[in-house]
């Protein structure tokens, strides 16, 4: 039984908390977060303790992993402290504030033993995605050509979130981007128009919608849409096209039902509405793949290369929205124009 704690209990924490109270090889023992009663209180509801210092979890030697889901400047900080403490760790995406200090990140932990260190991109073990990977992976859709990936929040965090987030890029396309890479590979151009479509976040500076095209090593390429305000709910799709055919995913909904009547055809439920429900099989999954490199002494994915990797392709995006300019990375090699 692998005894984990929880460090931020805020939206993302309480998922964490849940899945792994859930789950038959994990326990919950601990929550940490330094603000107001966040961490008594759920840790009052898995009978786990509560800390507010990171510091003094680290310390805990019932604690054998532990899942970070404080605000993303903590992120690589915390990750270090766990890692020379002996904890297994999963951490949330972004990997760490910027490329740099992700970098640093995953040169320091190349200095030392430690168990395995794993960020949370969950889409990787959404079933859908999943199956669609494997498709790719065994060649049933040809060579891939082009990724379509359409990402829309129902509605936008607060501003003091995103002020502390690191923008859209970092914040929310990086899980497109690390989605892309899921498909096809390194990331070598990057074009990205930003958006203001929210007069609530203006304040922050920040694009709060945007679109984004990207461009594998091997040719294919990928676009982006993200929108922090999707009035018809969490809308998650994805295409993946190649030679011999694509995957399509679309929206799931509490049920399959589609109904008929006189004034209309193939209405359908709300999506499901927000990650907590729509990513609910993949924080499952990620939580058991997390528990099985741990038993088993294999690698984790997604890597803390992954997080660095997916951090690179924002930063571009970044550059590439604030300056009207195609980005290259000089990572992956020449790209391949096809053709
Ligand atoms: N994978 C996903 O689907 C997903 C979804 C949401 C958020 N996230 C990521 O999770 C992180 C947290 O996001 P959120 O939406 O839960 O934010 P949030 O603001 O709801 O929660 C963050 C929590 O961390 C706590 N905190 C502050 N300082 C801390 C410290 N020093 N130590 C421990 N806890 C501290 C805060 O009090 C708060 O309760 C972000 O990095 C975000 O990118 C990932």
């Amino acid at each position: 039984m692998l005894r984990v704690a929880v460090i931020g209990a805020g939206r993302i924490g309480k998922v964490h908390a849940a899945a792994v109270a859930a789950h038959p090889q994990a326990r919950l023992v601990a929550v940490c977060d330094p603000i107001g009663t966040g961490a008594a209180d759920l840790a009052a509801i898995y009978e786990a303790k509560a800390y507010a210092e990171a510091a003094d979890l680290f310390a805990d030697s019932d604690v054998d992993a532990v899942i970070i889901g404080s605000p993303t400047p903590l992120h690589a900080q915390q990750v270090l402290a766990a890692a020379r403490a002996g904890k297994a760790v999963l951490v949330e995406k972004p990997v760490a504030g910027d490329v740099d200090e992700a970098r640093a990140l995953e040169a320091e932990l190349a200095t030392f033993e430690h168990p395995p260190v794993m960020v949370g991109f969950q889409r990787r073990y959404d079933p859908s995605i999943r199956r669609a990977k494997a498709l790719a992976d065994a060649g049933e859709l040809g060579t891939i050509e082009q990724v379509t990936i359409v990402a829309r929040d129902p509605g936008p965090p607060p501003a003091e979130y995103v002020a502390a987030s690191g923008g859209l890029f970092k914040d929310m396309t990086i899980h497109d981007f690390d989605e892309a890479r899921f498909f096809i590979g390194d990331i070598v151009e990057v074009s990205a128009f930003g958006q203001n479509v929210l007069p609530e976040l203006a304040e922050t500076g920040d694009f709060d919608a945007a679109m984004v095209l990207l461009r594998g090593a091997g040719g294919a390429v990928a676009t982006i849409t993200n929108n922090r305000r999707c009035v018809t709910g969490y809308d998650q799709r994805l295409e993946v096209h190649g030679s011999l055919g694509s995957a399509v995913m679309d929206n799931w909904r509490e049920t399959t039902l589609s109904v008929n009547t006189r004034d209309a055809s193939g209405v359908r439920q709300p999506y499901l509405d927000f990650f907590l429900e729509r990513y609910a099989a993949a924080y499952s999954n990620e939580l058991s793949a997390f528990i099985d490199a741990i038993n088993s002494g294999t690698e984790v994915s997604p890597t803390v290369a992954d997080g660095v990797a997916a951090l690179l392709v924002a930063q571009a995006a970044e550059e590439s929205a604030r300056t009207g300019r195609t980005v290259r990375l000089d990572i992956g090699g020449t790209p391949d124009y096809g053709g």
